[in-house]
This record gives C-alpha cells, sequence and structure tokens, in this order.
C-alpha cells in the first residue's frame, strides 16, 4: 500500500469522527490538507481532555512541525477562519505550524450566508422543503464559483480587480434581493471595506497549494487530505438535493487539494459504527423511537457547528458498501464502537425492500431512497465497557465479531477502531 499520500473520507451523512481520525494519522504526517466544504465542517479533536472543533482548518493543527493547507476546493468564510486561528491553543507560531491558504480559494461573502438563509425560507414556504442548511453560505458561494463571479482569496489582496467584481456581483444580486425577496440592497464600500480588511489578514498565509504539495511529495513527505462532510452529502454522488454543494468523496481530494488522482495512496473511510444525519433528507435505517434516542444520548450527537441533535439509527451497510465503491476505500476506520456497549438488541441493516423486492445496492435514482425499507440482520450485542481497550482482541468476543461482519460485508479490512474520544481511546490495527 502506498502510504505516503493517504486520503482520508466520510462515509455516511458526515460526523463519522473524521477530525478524530485525522488527529490519530496526523502524528505520521508532513502535511494535513483539507480539500473541499467551509465552515459547514465541525471536526472534533479531544487531547487530553480538551475539545477542539475545527471549522476550515485542517484538524493537523495540533501537531508541532506540520504544515496544514486550506485548498483550492474550499470556501472561507474569513471572519470564521479568524476566530479559528485565535482560538487555536497551543498557538501555531508556537509549535512550528505552517498554515497555507491556496490563491485559488474561494471567499464566503456576507450576502452568500443571506441568500442561504433567503432561499431555504423560499424553498419551506414554496412546498418544496428546506434542506436544513447549515447557513453559513456555502451553496450560494459554490453557485458563484460556478458562475465565475466568485471572489477568491487573491483577490482580497488585489483591490482593483476585487473593484471591478464586486461592482459585477452587486449589479447582478441587488435585483434579485430588492425585487424577488424583498430584501435591502448590498452596499459596495460596505463590502468592499470589509473585504479589504479580510485581505490584510489573510495575505501572510496565502500561497500555492499545488506546489507546496508537489515539492512535499518530491522531498518524501507524508500527506494526509482530509474530506468534510460525507460520500451521501456529495453533490453527485449523494442523496441529491439533500446534500451539501461539494464533492467529498476522494476523486473531490484531486481538484479541490490540487494534486494527479494518480498519486493518491491508501483511501481511509471513516464509518460510525452506526449512523447520524443532520439535516433533511431520505434516511433508510433512522430509528425515530427509543434506540434513537439512546444511540443520540449515548453518542451525544449533538452537531459540532450548529448544536442541532442529530436524527440516528443503525449502521447500514448498502449505503457502506456505495461508498466503498464511489471513493475506491482500501481500509475502514471504525469509530464509536463503544457507543454501542449495553445498547440491548443490535441490528444492521444488510439490504433494502423496494417495491417488495429485496435490493443489496444503493439505488442510483435518488428518489427511490426515501420509500426504501431497511432488511435487518440481529447482531449479537455486548455490555462491557470497552472503553479501555487497546488491542483488538481485548474487545468483547460480540464486538470483534461485529468488526469482522463489517470487514466481511464492505470486502475491505478495518484499520483503526474508535473506542472513545480522545486520541489515545483508538485501536491501531494497519491504517
Ligand atoms: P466529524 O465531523 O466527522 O469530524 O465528526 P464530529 O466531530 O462532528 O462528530 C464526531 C463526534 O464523536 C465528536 O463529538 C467526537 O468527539 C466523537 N467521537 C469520535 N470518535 C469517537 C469514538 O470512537 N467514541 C466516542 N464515544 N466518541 C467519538
Ligand atoms: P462534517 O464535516 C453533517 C449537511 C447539513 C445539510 C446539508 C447541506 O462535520 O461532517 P450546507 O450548509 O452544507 O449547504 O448543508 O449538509 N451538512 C453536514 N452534516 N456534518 C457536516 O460536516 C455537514 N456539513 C453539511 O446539515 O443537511
Ligand atoms: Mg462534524
Amino acid at each position: 500500500m502506498n502510504d505516503q499520500v493517504k486520503v482520508l473520507i466520510g462515509t455516511q451523512w458526515g460526523d463519522e469522527g473524521k477530525g478524530r481520525v485525522v488527529d490519530v494519522l496526523a502524528k505520521d504526517a508532513d502535511v494535513v490538507v483539507r480539500f473541499q466544504g467551509g465552515a459547514n465542517a465541525g471536526h472534533t479533536v479531544i487531547v487530553g481532555g480538551k475539545k477542539h472543533v475545527f471549522h476550515i482548518l485542517p484538524s493537523g493543527m495540533l501537531y508541532p512541525g506540520r504544515t496544514c493547507v486550506i485548498g483550492n476546493g474550499l470556501v472561507i468564510d474569513p471572519d470564521e477562519l479568524r476566530r479559528e486561528i485565535a482560538e487555536l491553543d497551543p498557538k501555531p507560531e508556537s509549535i512550528g505550524v505552517k498554515l497555507l491558504i491556496s490563491y485559488a480559494a474561494h471567499i464566503v461573502m456576507p450576502y452568500h450566508k443571506k441568500f442561504d438563509a433567503l432561499a431555504e425560507a423560499a424553498r419551506s414556504a414554496n412546498g418544496a422543503g428546506a434542506i436544513g442548511t447549515t447557513g453559513r453560505g456555502i451553496g450560494p458561494c459554490y453557485v458563484d464559483k460556478y458562475n465565475r463571479v466568485g471572489i477568491r482569496a487573491e483577490d482580497l489582496v488585489s483591490p482593483s480587480i476585487l473593484e471591478k467584481k464586486l461592482r459585477v456581483i452587486l449589479n447582478e444580486k441587488n435585483p434579485i434581493l430588492e425585487k424577488i425577496y424583498g430584501a435591502p440592497a448590498l452596499d459596495f464600500d460596505e463590502l468592499y471595506g470589509l473585504a479589504t480588511q479580510w485581505g490584510k489578514f489573510i495575505e501572510p498565509y496565502l500561497g500555492d497549494s499545488s506546489l507546496e504539495i508537489d515539492s512535499a511529495i518530491s522531498s518524501g513527505k507524508r500527506i494526509l487530505f482530509e474530506g468534510a462532510q460525507g460520500t451521501l452529502l456529495d453533490i453527485d454522488h449523494g442523496t441529491y438535493p439533500f446534500v451539501t454543494s461539494s464533492s467529498c468523496v476522494s476523486g473531490g481530494a484531486s481538484i479541490g487539494g490540487a494534486l494527479g488522482p494518480g498519486r493518491f495512496g491508501r483511501v481511509i473511510g471513516v464509518v460510525k459504527a452506526y449512523c447520524t444525519r443532520v439535516g433533511e433528507g431520505p434516511f433508510p435505517t433512522e430509528d425515530l423511537g427509543e434506540t434513537g434516542e439512546r444511540l443520540r444520548a449515548n453518542g451525544a450527537e449533538f452537531g459540532a457547528t450548529t448544536g442541532r441533535p442529530r436524527r440516528c439509527g443503525w449502521l447500514d451497510l448498502v449505503a457502506l458498501n456505495y461508498a466503498v465503491k464511489v471513493n475506491g476505500i482500501d481500509t475502514i476506520a471504525l469509530t464509536k464502537l463503544d457507543v454501542l456497549s449495553g445498547i440491548g438488541a443490535l441490528k444492521v441493516c444488510h439490504a433494502y425492500e423496494l417495491g417488495g423486492k429485496e435490493h443489496a445496492y444503493f439505488p442510483g435514482l435518488a428518489t427511490i431512497l426515501h420509500d426504501a425499507k431497511p432488511v435487518y440482520r440481529d447482531m449479537p450485542s455486548w455490555d462491557a465497557d470497552i472503553s479501555r481497550c487497546r488491542k483488538f482482541d481485548d474487545l468483547p468476543k460480540e464486538a470483534r465479531d461485529y468488526v469482522r461482519f463489517i470487514e466481511e460485508s464492505a470486502s475491505v479490512k478495518v484499520g483503526m477502531i474508535g473506542v472513545g474520544p480522545g486520541r489515545e481511546d483508538t485501536i491501531l490495527l494497519d491504517i
């Protein structure tokens, strides 16, 4: 296995525990690269009992001497980024951590957040149904990127280009705001002033991420690409339209991280031992009863970004097999196995029932998923506290069987098991 360049992605609807797995893997990485998404992400890392939540920054910021890259595929809210940097403890400069922001990353402007809220309200009002976005302006910012009217990080430090771009944008957006939404128009001076001030803050971090990653690889350094969100929230491969607006799958690492696909090695899929989702959209194994409540309580399933309670249910192997295929996953990082201790009757979904027939494959037609009924297999459960287990053989037989069953069903080895939220609460196998 080529372990010089690894890609880590979420296999479900986000919040699989990517941040904590990145933190474990960053020990053996020199460069950690975020490649998509923005402040919609919330990646939790707990070290020595202290909790850190990363939104835009890569989760490798806590390791001395690392280079952390915010790739071209991201959409950055500079106010949020400034807050994150200010709150970092230890300070990056005190532990020799270098932060590099791609010139080509896009900037979330205040009007993107406004449009996010207005579009959600309109979708609710006209019966189409809200997506339940995080309200961070993600969708509207990516729309502007693909419409070629986005503001890139490089524009914040080029006053004349910034001015031209903003004038074009305001000409387009103000009539929409005023005439369609009945909202106040945007003020050029206010936006220009804010963007210029952001430019001063961001300038020291700006650089060419492609060059940085390429020269790191040439000098034998190890790179870890950190995905945000998850496969089922991917704009192409997720449960559209209840998805985010970026490419969360492993292929997205190539585009948003500026590295050719042939140069990637191991692909790690993070799998929560059960399943959660925040926001709207189909979720075949969702449990609206007591089991769902128990998973939420035992797993502390509340959003790291919005604080919303997460919808909970059993592990979905149909979706996992799909994620394995779409991402080319070589290794599974299984998280939150400890949450299943004492859960009582334990189930996994191995097929969907659709129109009276059993399907082992994730349906290609997104709309069908709303009607998919999970077909469960009962699994032997265990009561013992496993949070102090550090070797696979320390686990109770039923927990080992659960892990082996996932491996067999997905035809992929489990390389790491999370038995608690802390850095040390980890069983390392081969990852
Ligand atoms: P991410 O967005 O994929 O990085 O995941 P989040 O940080 O949003 O959510 C994962 C939550 O589960 C966080 O509160 C983590 O601290 C916690 N967590 C991660 N791994 C484990 C684990 O193995 N066991 C337990 N009990 N909690 C975990
Ligand atoms: P991490 O990286 C879980 C969900 C939102 C909503 C949909 C679209 O922490 O796993 P958006 O604001 O992106 O336009 O919202 O996607 N969503 C997430 N759910 N974890 C995340 O990130 C998410 N980022 C977005 O709840 O349903
Ligand atoms: Mg999260």
